[in-house]
């Protein structure tokens, strides 16, 4: 996925085939047994249905917890001397990048490979097959409609919009130390502007800024509720606010945004290793990528031959930067970008 001419390629490829879905149950082995401990970055509404369906599917048990990308990747770390956990699936690339160069996550070239789109393999082949790509979608905001007419407001459409002093206390955001989110902002605001104007623009935003959540997925549902105005996360996660019935509206920013390609990697000395690749295999296939939509989660998908959800924002109404996934998933990169957020905009003055 680095341009977007091929990532439109990709998709109307993906498009054309999304009618053979069941190719996944060509996957299908015999019965499991034992356990594997799910690492899940997602919502919680697509984890439970998708680990069920595993279950369902291999008789495998599974021992899932939830955190963000950031909460994962810092858990796994700690974790090395004594691996607890087997599977770490979804969340944004990043963290996945620089656990993988960090070593702390298996080599593993899935059969599967095969079915996914080039971005997704290009996130595997970048990382020694160390991740792989399981679904995309790109950053933005949503505003509460009847909040902002209710208080005269302007309707924002850019990055640059935010600033205005009329919203005041009214935007969220994640913290990117926890959340994939966040950083995915952070890294794109610094590609779009560079690194000084970048932090210039955040501290500014700072005052905006009502709370900086733990989950990337959490200001959706602030602005849905019309507890904050504008909520900045992935426009998914704002779609699946607005299929619930609420009054949001979504922005794909003026000056270009960037995107994730969530990922999914097998945690180095796990204690399930057999039953981590069989549910690595299992979340490739088009059968298990179709809960996602199921469970209102409108990523695109990595296998071609999954649906894409009719919902799912396409990339090809979207101002996409050529985002650097080697580059800003880097341990040396990601780790000064953070310090230096910490420092200047997390303890700026309002
Ligand atoms: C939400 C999105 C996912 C994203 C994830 C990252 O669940 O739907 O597409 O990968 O957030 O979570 P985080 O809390 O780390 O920002």
């Amino acid at each position: 996925m680095r341009s977007r001419r091929g990532l439109l390629a990709t998709l109307l490829c993906g498009l054309a085939t999304a009618g053979s879905l069941g190719a996944g149950s060509a996957h299908a082995q015999q019965r499991g047994s034992g356990e594997v401990v799910v690492y899940c970055t997602v919502q919680e509404e697509w984890c439970r249905p998708m680990m069920a369906a595993f279950e369902r599917e291999t008789g495998i048990r599974v021992a899932m917890t939830r955190k963000s990308s950031g909460e994962f990747y810092a858990q796994i770390r700690a974790e090395a001397s004594n691996p607890r956990g087997d599977v770490w699936w979804g969340g944004t690339g990043d963290p996945h990048v620089q656990a993988a160069q960090e070593n702390l996550t298996l080599e593993y070239r899935s059969p599967l490979l095969a079915e996914l789109h080039p971005w997704a393999v290009r996130q595997a082949e970048q990382t020694n097959y160390r991740t792989v790509g399981i679904y995309s979608g790109a950053l933005g905001y949503s505003y509460n409609v009847t909040q902002l007419q209710r208080r005269n407001l302007p309707v924002p459409r850019c990055w640059s919009d935010l600033l205005n002093p009329a919203f005041r206390d009214e935007i969220q955001v994640a913290d990117p130390n926890s959340s994939g989110t966040a950083y995915t902002m952070l890294a794109t605001l610094v590609q779009i502007m560079g690194e000084d104007p970048a932090f210039t623009y955040m501290r500014n935003l700072h005052r905006n800024i009502n709370q900086y959540t733990r989950s990337g997925a959490a200001p959706a549902r602030s602005a849905a509720t019309g507890e904050s105005l504008i909520g900045i996360t992935f426009l998914h996660d704002a779609v699946t606010q607005k299929v619930g019935g609420a009054p949001v509206e979504i922005v794909a920013p003026c000056e270009g945004t960037g995107y994730e390609i969530g990922s999914m990697s097998l945690i180095r000395g796990g204690p399930n290793q057999e039953n981590a690749r069989r549910f690595y295999d299992w979340a490739l296939t088009a059968q298990a990528q179709a809960i996602g939509a199921q469970a209102r989660a409108y990523q695109l998908p990595s296998n071609r031959n999954a649906p894409i959800p009719p919902e799912a924002p396409r990339f090809e109404n979207i101002r996409l930067i050529d985002y650097n996934f080697a580059r800003w998933g880097e341990s040396s990169v990601r780790n000064a970008l953070l310090e230096r957020w910490g420092r200047e905009v997390r303890q700026a003055p309002r």
